[in-house]
Protein backbone atom coordinates (compact mmCIF):
# COMPACT_ATOMS: atom_id res chain seq x y z
CA UNK A 1 0.00 0.00 0.00
CA UNK A 2 1.09 3.83 -0.43
CA UNK A 3 1.71 5.33 2.80
CA UNK A 4 1.80 9.14 3.25
CA UNK A 5 3.13 10.16 6.89
CA UNK A 6 2.42 13.66 7.40
CA UNK A 7 5.86 15.89 9.49
CA UNK A 8 8.87 16.10 9.68
CA UNK A 9 10.57 15.44 13.32
CA UNK A 10 12.23 13.45 15.02
CA UNK A 11 8.22 11.42 15.37
CA UNK A 12 7.71 10.99 11.91
CA UNK A 13 11.29 9.88 11.17
CA UNK A 14 10.43 7.61 13.71
CA UNK A 15 6.92 6.16 13.03
CA UNK A 16 7.92 6.10 8.94
CA UNK A 17 11.20 3.91 10.39
CA UNK A 18 8.83 1.48 11.85
CA UNK A 19 6.52 1.62 9.17
CA UNK A 20 8.93 0.64 6.86
CA UNK A 21 9.40 -2.27 8.10
CA UNK A 22 6.38 -3.65 7.72
CA UNK A 23 5.92 -5.69 4.29
CA UNK A 24 2.71 -4.24 3.51
CA UNK A 25 4.38 -0.43 2.88
CA UNK A 26 4.88 -0.37 -1.15
CA UNK A 27 5.17 3.52 -1.12
CA UNK A 28 6.14 5.57 1.54
CA UNK A 29 6.35 9.21 1.29
CA UNK A 30 6.95 11.80 4.24
CA UNK A 31 6.00 15.69 3.76
CA UNK A 32 7.92 18.01 4.49
CA UNK A 33 10.50 15.41 5.93
CA UNK A 34 13.91 15.92 6.70
CA UNK A 35 17.47 14.79 5.79
CA UNK A 36 17.27 11.19 7.62
CA UNK A 37 13.55 10.04 6.62
CA UNK A 38 14.92 11.06 3.03
CA UNK A 39 17.33 8.29 3.20
CA UNK A 40 14.53 5.83 3.69
CA UNK A 41 11.18 7.80 1.95
CA UNK A 42 10.67 9.80 -0.69
CA UNK A 43 9.52 13.64 0.42
CA UNK A 44 6.92 16.01 -0.22
CA UNK A 45 7.28 19.36 -0.17
CA UNK A 46 3.25 19.93 0.79
CA UNK A 47 1.62 22.43 3.10
CA UNK A 48 0.02 20.01 5.75
CA UNK A 49 -1.61 22.18 7.39
CA UNK A 50 -3.86 22.91 3.86
CA UNK A 51 -7.33 20.22 3.75
CA UNK A 52 -7.61 20.38 0.12
CA UNK A 53 -3.69 20.45 -0.73
CA UNK A 54 -3.17 16.98 1.14
CA UNK A 55 -6.57 16.01 0.08
CA UNK A 56 -5.71 16.51 -3.46
CA UNK A 57 -1.69 14.98 -3.10
CA UNK A 58 -3.30 11.75 -1.89
CA UNK A 59 -5.50 11.44 -5.05
CA UNK A 60 -2.91 12.59 -7.53
CA UNK A 61 -0.35 10.13 -5.71
CA UNK A 62 -3.07 6.99 -4.92
CA UNK A 63 -2.46 7.35 -1.20
CA UNK A 64 -4.19 4.30 0.61
CA UNK A 65 -3.33 5.54 4.11
CA UNK A 66 -2.34 8.54 5.98
CA UNK A 67 -0.65 8.99 9.23
CA UNK A 68 -0.72 12.19 10.33
CA UNK A 69 1.99 13.19 13.38
CA UNK A 70 1.67 16.62 14.54
CA UNK A 71 -1.42 18.37 16.22
CA UNK A 72 -1.65 21.21 13.33
CA UNK A 73 -3.19 19.46 10.78
CA UNK A 74 -5.79 17.52 12.71
CA UNK A 75 -6.77 20.47 14.58
CA UNK A 76 -7.15 22.05 11.27
CA UNK A 77 -9.34 19.60 10.38
CA UNK A 78 -7.55 17.64 7.84
CA UNK A 79 -8.03 14.29 8.90
CA UNK A 80 -12.00 15.11 8.14
CA UNK A 81 -11.35 16.15 4.76
CA UNK A 82 -9.26 13.38 4.27
CA UNK A 83 -11.87 10.75 5.73
CA UNK A 84 -14.27 12.72 3.40
CA UNK A 85 -12.96 12.36 0.15
CA UNK A 86 -12.67 8.95 0.85
CA UNK A 87 -9.27 8.13 2.07
CA UNK A 88 -8.51 6.14 5.29
CA UNK A 89 -6.26 8.33 7.98
CA UNK A 90 -4.85 8.21 11.18
CA UNK A 91 -6.17 10.96 13.42
CA UNK A 92 -9.16 12.09 14.78
CA UNK A 93 -11.62 14.62 13.65
CA UNK A 94 -11.03 18.41 14.26
CA UNK A 95 -13.65 18.27 16.77
CA UNK A 96 -12.42 15.64 18.67
CA UNK A 97 -8.75 17.38 18.09
CA UNK A 98 -10.32 20.09 20.79
CA UNK A 99 -8.45 17.65 23.17
CA UNK A 100 -5.29 19.18 22.60
CA UNK A 101 -6.59 22.50 20.89
CA UNK A 102 -8.58 23.62 24.04
CA UNK A 103 -8.24 23.73 27.66
CA UNK A 104 -10.96 24.56 28.53
CA UNK A 105 -12.76 21.91 26.75
CA UNK A 106 -10.85 19.26 28.03
CA UNK A 107 -11.84 19.94 31.38
CA UNK A 108 -15.27 20.35 30.56
CA UNK A 109 -15.05 16.78 29.81
CA UNK A 110 -13.49 15.77 32.59
CA UNK A 111 -15.89 17.12 34.27
CA UNK A 112 -19.15 15.78 32.64
CA UNK A 113 -17.54 11.98 32.98
CA UNK A 114 -15.63 12.85 36.68
CA UNK A 115 -12.49 12.37 35.50
CA UNK A 116 -9.93 12.97 38.09
CA UNK A 117 -7.82 16.15 37.33
CA UNK A 118 -6.80 19.49 38.63
CA UNK A 119 -9.43 21.80 40.30
CA UNK A 120 -9.95 24.78 37.59
CA UNK A 121 -11.68 27.75 36.25
CA UNK A 122 -11.99 29.64 32.84
CA UNK A 123 -11.57 33.48 32.50
CA UNK A 124 -11.77 35.99 29.69
CA UNK A 125 -11.00 39.14 31.97
CA UNK A 126 -7.82 39.68 33.38
CA UNK A 127 -8.83 41.31 36.87
CA UNK A 128 -11.17 38.84 37.41
CA UNK A 129 -8.19 35.98 36.73
CA UNK A 130 -6.09 38.03 39.12
CA UNK A 131 -8.66 37.97 41.79
CA UNK A 132 -9.16 34.36 42.11
CA UNK A 133 -5.23 33.82 42.21
CA UNK A 134 -4.84 35.58 44.67
CA UNK A 135 -7.83 33.96 46.74
CA UNK A 136 -6.49 30.43 46.08
CA UNK A 137 -2.56 31.17 46.62
CA UNK A 138 0.54 30.00 44.95
CA UNK A 139 2.19 27.63 43.74
CA UNK A 140 -0.73 27.65 40.97
CA UNK A 141 -0.75 27.07 37.41
CA UNK A 142 -1.71 29.50 34.71
CA UNK A 143 -2.04 28.12 31.10
CA UNK A 144 -3.24 30.03 27.89
CA UNK A 145 -6.62 28.14 26.58
CA UNK A 146 -5.83 27.25 23.28
CA UNK A 147 -2.48 25.74 20.79
CA UNK A 148 0.67 27.53 21.91
CA UNK A 149 3.20 25.14 20.63
CA UNK A 150 3.78 23.76 24.07
CA UNK A 151 4.65 27.46 25.81
CA UNK A 152 1.25 28.55 26.74
CA UNK A 153 1.89 27.03 30.47
CA UNK A 154 3.32 28.48 33.58
CA UNK A 155 3.98 27.01 36.88
CA UNK A 156 3.75 30.28 39.47
CA UNK A 157 5.56 29.70 42.41
CA UNK A 158 4.48 33.24 43.33
CA UNK A 159 1.08 34.71 43.30
CA UNK A 160 3.08 38.04 41.50
CA UNK A 161 4.28 35.45 38.76
CA UNK A 162 0.89 34.08 38.37
CA UNK A 163 -0.78 37.73 37.65
CA UNK A 164 2.34 38.81 35.47
CA UNK A 165 1.52 35.19 33.55
CA UNK A 166 -2.28 36.45 33.27
CA UNK A 167 -1.05 40.00 32.30
CA UNK A 168 1.23 38.50 29.49
CA UNK A 169 -1.51 36.05 27.97
CA UNK A 170 -4.09 38.49 27.40
CA UNK A 171 -1.70 41.35 26.04
CA UNK A 172 -1.42 38.33 23.51
CA UNK A 173 1.90 36.64 24.61
CA UNK A 174 0.45 33.41 22.79
CA UNK A 175 -2.09 35.25 20.10
CA UNK A 176 -5.60 34.16 19.96
CA UNK A 177 -4.20 30.98 22.15
CA UNK A 178 -4.41 33.39 24.82
CA UNK A 179 -7.73 34.87 24.66
CA UNK A 180 -9.15 32.54 27.41
CA UNK A 181 -6.95 31.29 30.48
CA UNK A 182 -7.62 28.38 32.27
CA UNK A 183 -6.02 28.62 35.75
CA UNK A 184 -5.48 25.55 37.58
CA UNK A 185 -4.76 23.81 40.96
CA UNK A 186 -0.91 22.77 40.91
CA UNK A 187 -0.53 19.09 41.76
CA UNK A 188 2.79 17.67 43.25
CA UNK A 189 3.90 14.23 42.20
CA UNK A 190 5.58 12.44 39.36
CA UNK A 191 4.69 12.99 35.70
CA UNK A 192 4.26 10.46 33.30
CA UNK A 193 2.62 9.41 29.49
CA UNK A 194 0.30 7.22 29.02
CA UNK A 195 -0.53 6.22 24.86
CA UNK A 196 -3.26 4.80 23.50
CA UNK A 197 -4.78 3.85 19.90
CA UNK A 198 -8.79 4.76 20.08
CA UNK A 199 -10.94 3.69 17.09
CA UNK A 200 -14.03 5.15 18.24
CA UNK A 201 -14.93 3.05 20.78
CA UNK A 202 -12.20 0.44 21.77
CA UNK A 203 -9.30 1.70 23.31
CA UNK A 204 -5.89 -0.28 23.11
CA UNK A 205 -2.49 0.60 25.51
CA UNK A 206 0.45 1.01 23.52
CA UNK A 207 3.31 2.19 26.03
CA UNK A 208 4.08 4.26 28.81
CA UNK A 209 7.12 6.88 28.63
CA UNK A 210 8.92 9.50 30.62
CA UNK A 211 10.36 12.87 28.80
CA UNK A 212 12.61 15.42 30.26
CA UNK A 213 11.04 18.65 29.39
CA UNK A 214 13.65 20.59 31.37
CA UNK A 215 17.02 21.76 29.06
CA UNK A 216 19.34 21.38 31.85
CA UNK A 217 20.62 18.11 33.93
CA UNK A 218 18.74 17.28 37.05
CA UNK A 219 15.80 18.48 35.14
CA UNK A 220 16.51 22.53 35.64
CA UNK A 221 16.47 25.34 33.55
CA UNK A 222 14.08 26.44 30.95
CA UNK A 223 11.16 24.23 29.39
CA UNK A 224 12.11 22.91 26.14
CA UNK A 225 9.65 20.23 23.71
CA UNK A 226 11.66 17.67 25.55
CA UNK A 227 15.27 16.84 26.12
CA UNK A 228 15.30 12.99 25.91
CA UNK A 229 12.63 9.94 26.86
CA UNK A 230 11.75 6.51 27.60
CA UNK A 231 10.17 3.69 27.87
CA UNK A 232 8.05 1.90 30.20
CA UNK A 233 7.99 4.29 32.59
CA UNK A 234 8.41 2.27 35.62
CA UNK A 235 6.18 4.92 37.71
CA UNK A 236 3.21 4.16 35.64
CA UNK A 237 2.68 0.49 37.08
CA UNK A 238 0.45 -2.05 35.61
CA UNK A 239 -2.09 -1.03 38.29
CA UNK A 240 -2.32 2.34 37.85
CA UNK A 241 -2.63 2.14 34.03
CA UNK A 242 -6.06 0.00 34.38
CA UNK A 243 -6.97 2.99 36.82
CA UNK A 244 -6.00 5.20 34.64
CA UNK A 245 -8.11 3.16 31.75
CA UNK A 246 -10.79 2.80 34.17
CA UNK A 247 -11.12 6.48 35.81
CA UNK A 248 -9.94 9.03 33.26
CA UNK A 249 -9.37 7.46 29.36
CA UNK A 250 -12.34 5.53 28.80
CA UNK A 251 -14.48 8.25 30.81
CA UNK A 252 -13.07 10.96 28.67
CA UNK A 253 -13.90 8.65 25.18
CA UNK A 254 -17.75 7.52 26.23
CA UNK A 255 -18.16 11.33 27.07
CA UNK A 256 -16.62 12.44 23.55
CA UNK A 257 -18.71 9.33 21.70
CA UNK A 258 -21.99 11.04 23.38
CA UNK A 259 -21.00 14.50 22.37
CA UNK A 260 -20.97 13.08 18.58
CA UNK A 261 -17.02 13.54 18.70
CA UNK A 262 -16.18 10.09 18.53
CA UNK A 263 -12.22 10.19 18.97
CA UNK A 264 -10.15 8.00 16.36
CA UNK A 265 -6.03 7.80 16.36
CA UNK A 266 -3.40 8.17 19.22
CA UNK A 267 -4.80 9.91 23.01
CA UNK A 268 -1.79 10.64 24.89
CA UNK A 269 -2.38 11.44 28.22
CA UNK A 270 0.06 13.42 30.54
CA UNK A 271 -0.58 12.18 34.00
CA UNK A 272 0.76 13.16 37.47
CA UNK A 273 1.18 10.44 39.89
CA UNK A 274 0.67 11.22 43.70
CA UNK A 275 0.28 8.72 46.97
CA UNK A 276 -0.65 5.89 44.24
CA UNK A 277 -3.51 8.15 42.41
CA UNK A 278 -2.93 9.62 38.70
CA UNK A 279 -4.83 12.74 37.84
CA UNK A 280 -5.03 14.01 34.40
CA UNK A 281 -2.77 16.76 33.40
CA UNK A 282 -3.39 17.06 29.70
CA UNK A 283 -4.01 15.23 26.78
CA UNK A 284 -2.13 15.31 23.84
CA UNK A 285 -4.02 14.16 20.26
CA UNK A 286 -1.15 12.89 18.65
CA UNK A 287 2.23 10.62 19.73
CA UNK A 288 4.70 12.58 21.79
CA UNK A 289 8.00 13.67 20.61
CA UNK A 290 10.49 12.79 21.72
CA UNK A 291 8.43 9.51 22.95
CA UNK A 292 7.29 8.67 19.82
CA UNK A 293 10.76 7.31 19.22
CA UNK A 294 11.05 5.17 21.96
CA UNK A 295 7.60 3.88 21.16
CA UNK A 296 8.03 3.27 18.03
CA UNK A 297 11.43 1.70 18.63
CA UNK A 298 9.91 -0.96 20.42
CA UNK A 299 7.01 -1.72 18.90
CA UNK A 300 9.03 -1.78 15.56
CA UNK A 301 7.02 -3.18 11.97
CA UNK A 302 3.56 -4.34 14.18
CA UNK A 303 3.12 -0.29 14.26
CA UNK A 304 1.71 0.15 10.84
CA UNK A 305 -0.75 -3.02 11.65
CA UNK A 306 -1.64 -1.45 14.84
CA UNK A 307 -2.05 2.29 13.04
CA UNK A 308 -4.67 0.34 10.39
CA UNK A 309 -6.59 -1.61 13.06
CA UNK A 310 -7.22 2.14 14.75
CA UNK A 311 -8.18 3.95 11.46
CA UNK A 312 -10.39 0.66 10.18
CA UNK A 313 -12.37 0.58 13.44
CA UNK A 314 -11.04 -3.48 14.11
CA UNK A 315 -8.66 -2.40 17.44
CA UNK A 316 -10.80 -4.91 19.08
CA UNK A 317 -9.09 -7.79 16.91
CA UNK A 318 -5.82 -6.89 17.00
CA UNK A 319 -2.99 -6.93 20.37
CA UNK A 320 0.49 -5.50 20.62
CA UNK A 321 3.50 -8.02 20.59
CA UNK A 322 5.73 -6.67 23.66
CA UNK A 323 9.13 -7.56 24.15
CA UNK A 324 10.31 -7.14 27.48
CA UNK A 325 12.69 -4.06 26.71
CA UNK A 326 13.86 -0.84 27.10
CA UNK A 327 14.67 2.22 25.03
CA UNK A 328 16.09 5.82 25.70
CA UNK A 329 16.07 8.28 23.35
CA UNK A 330 18.32 11.87 24.22
CA UNK A 331 17.76 14.68 21.81
CA UNK A 332 20.88 16.75 20.73
CA UNK A 333 20.22 20.14 20.34
CA UNK A 334 21.74 23.25 19.00
CA UNK A 335 23.56 25.12 21.64
CA UNK A 336 21.32 27.73 22.67
CA UNK A 337 17.96 26.29 22.39
CA UNK A 338 15.33 26.87 23.78
CA UNK A 339 16.50 30.83 23.24
CA UNK A 340 18.30 31.52 20.15
CA UNK A 341 20.55 29.23 18.41
CA UNK A 342 22.20 29.39 15.25
CA UNK A 343 21.11 27.17 12.03
CA UNK A 344 23.54 25.67 9.01
CA UNK A 345 26.38 24.36 10.62
CA UNK A 346 27.19 20.62 9.44
CA UNK A 347 26.96 17.46 11.39
CA UNK A 348 29.58 14.79 11.13
CA UNK A 349 29.81 11.40 11.73
CA UNK A 350 26.20 10.30 10.73
CA UNK A 351 27.20 8.22 7.69
CA UNK A 352 29.15 4.93 9.72
CA UNK A 353 27.29 4.64 12.55
CA UNK A 354 24.96 1.11 13.26
CA UNK A 355 20.70 1.27 12.49
CA UNK A 356 19.28 -1.12 13.11
CA UNK A 357 16.66 -2.75 15.67
CA UNK A 358 18.69 -1.85 18.56
CA UNK A 359 19.82 1.59 17.75
CA UNK A 360 18.57 4.34 15.40
CA UNK A 361 19.73 8.00 14.96
CA UNK A 362 16.15 9.71 14.40
CA UNK A 363 16.51 13.31 12.90
CA UNK A 364 14.29 16.07 14.16
CA UNK A 365 15.67 19.39 12.41
CA UNK A 366 18.34 18.53 9.61
CA UNK A 367 18.72 19.25 5.74
CA UNK A 368 20.64 17.45 3.22
CA UNK A 369 23.04 19.63 1.10
CA UNK A 370 25.33 18.95 -1.28
CA UNK A 371 25.93 15.40 0.33
CA UNK A 372 26.29 17.32 3.69
CA UNK A 373 23.94 17.31 6.59
CA UNK A 374 23.23 20.37 8.23
CA UNK A 375 21.14 21.36 11.30
CA UNK A 376 17.99 22.93 10.68
CA UNK A 377 16.26 23.16 14.03
CA UNK A 378 16.18 23.51 17.71
CA UNK A 379 16.19 19.66 18.84
CA UNK A 380 18.32 18.44 16.06
CA UNK A 381 18.88 14.79 16.28
CA UNK A 382 17.08 11.95 18.50
CA UNK A 383 19.97 9.30 19.26
CA UNK A 384 17.84 6.06 20.42
CA UNK A 385 19.11 2.66 21.82
CA UNK A 386 17.32 -0.14 22.69
CA UNK A 387 18.04 -3.22 25.47
CA UNK A 388 17.27 -5.58 28.31
CA UNK A 389 17.75 -3.26 30.97
CA UNK A 390 17.41 0.67 31.00
CA UNK A 391 20.81 1.04 31.97
CA UNK A 392 21.94 -0.88 28.40
CA UNK A 393 19.96 1.17 26.44
CA UNK A 394 21.17 4.42 28.14
CA UNK A 395 24.87 3.30 27.51
CA UNK A 396 24.21 2.41 24.54
CA UNK A 397 22.42 5.59 23.45
CA UNK A 398 25.27 7.84 24.74
CA UNK A 399 27.76 5.70 22.86
CA UNK A 400 26.13 6.17 20.01
CA UNK A 401 26.19 9.92 20.74
CA UNK A 402 29.47 10.27 21.43
CA UNK A 403 30.44 9.05 17.47
CA UNK A 404 29.06 12.11 16.31
CA UNK A 405 30.72 14.98 15.55
CA UNK A 406 28.73 18.26 16.09
CA UNK A 407 30.45 20.76 17.91
CA UNK A 408 27.35 23.16 17.58
CA UNK A 409 24.89 20.81 19.47
CA UNK A 410 24.70 19.81 23.03
CA UNK A 411 22.82 17.15 24.93
CA UNK A 412 22.24 16.04 28.23
CA UNK A 413 24.00 13.29 30.12
CA UNK A 414 21.39 12.49 32.48
CA UNK A 415 18.46 11.08 30.86
CA UNK A 416 17.26 8.44 32.83
CA UNK A 417 18.09 9.66 35.55
CA UNK A 418 14.30 9.61 37.00
CA UNK A 419 14.19 5.57 36.45
CA UNK A 420 16.83 4.58 38.34
CA UNK A 421 16.45 2.70 41.42
CA UNK A 422 19.58 2.80 43.59
CA UNK A 423 20.32 -0.78 42.80
CA UNK A 424 20.64 0.47 39.15
CA UNK A 425 17.89 -1.70 37.88
CA UNK A 426 14.29 -0.48 36.75
CA UNK A 427 11.22 -1.55 37.17
CA UNK A 428 9.50 -4.12 34.62
CA UNK A 429 6.03 -2.75 33.43
CA UNK A 430 3.77 -3.71 30.77
P1 LIG B 1 0.78 21.08 29.64
O1 LIG B 1 1.14 21.85 28.39
O2 LIG B 1 -0.64 21.24 30.09
O3 LIG B 1 1.28 19.67 29.60
O4 LIG B 1 1.69 21.70 30.79
C1 LIG B 1 3.10 21.71 30.66
C2 LIG B 1 3.71 21.21 31.93
O5 LIG B 1 3.34 22.04 33.01
C3 LIG B 1 3.25 19.82 32.32
O6 LIG B 1 3.98 18.84 31.66
C4 LIG B 1 3.50 19.84 33.81
O7 LIG B 1 4.86 19.61 34.09
C5 LIG B 1 3.17 21.25 34.18
N1 LIG B 1 1.79 21.36 34.65
C6 LIG B 1 0.70 21.63 33.90
N2 LIG B 1 -0.42 21.66 34.66
C7 LIG B 1 -0.03 21.39 35.92
C8 LIG B 1 -0.71 21.29 37.17
N3 LIG B 1 -2.03 21.51 37.28
N4 LIG B 1 0.02 21.01 38.28
C9 LIG B 1 1.36 20.83 38.18
N5 LIG B 1 2.06 20.92 37.04
C10 LIG B 1 1.39 21.20 35.91
N1 LIG C 1 7.38 15.70 24.57
C1 LIG C 1 6.16 16.33 24.89
C2 LIG C 1 5.20 16.47 23.79
O1 LIG C 1 5.37 15.92 22.72
O2 LIG C 1 4.21 17.16 23.99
Amino acid sequence: MNILVMGGGGREHALAWAIKQNPKCDRLIVAPGNAGIAQIAECADIDINSRSAVAEFCEENAVDFVVIGPEAPLAAGVADALRNAGILCFGPSAAAALLEASKAFTKDICDACAAPTAAWARFDQANVAKAYIRAQGAPIVVKADGLAAGKGVVVAETVADACAAVDEMFAGAFGAAGAEVVIEEFMPGDEASFFVLVDGTDVLPIGTAQDHKRVGEGDTGPNTGGMGAYSPAPVLTAALQAQVLERIVKPTMAEMVRRGSPYQGVLYAGLMIHDGQARLVEYNVRFGDPEAQVLMMRLGAQVLDLLLACAEGRLAEVAVNWADDHAMTVVMAARGYPGDYAKGSEIRGLDGLPADSWQMVFHAGTRAQGGQVLADGGRVLNVTARAETLDQARARAYALAERIDWPEGFYRRDIGWRAQSPSGDTAQEE
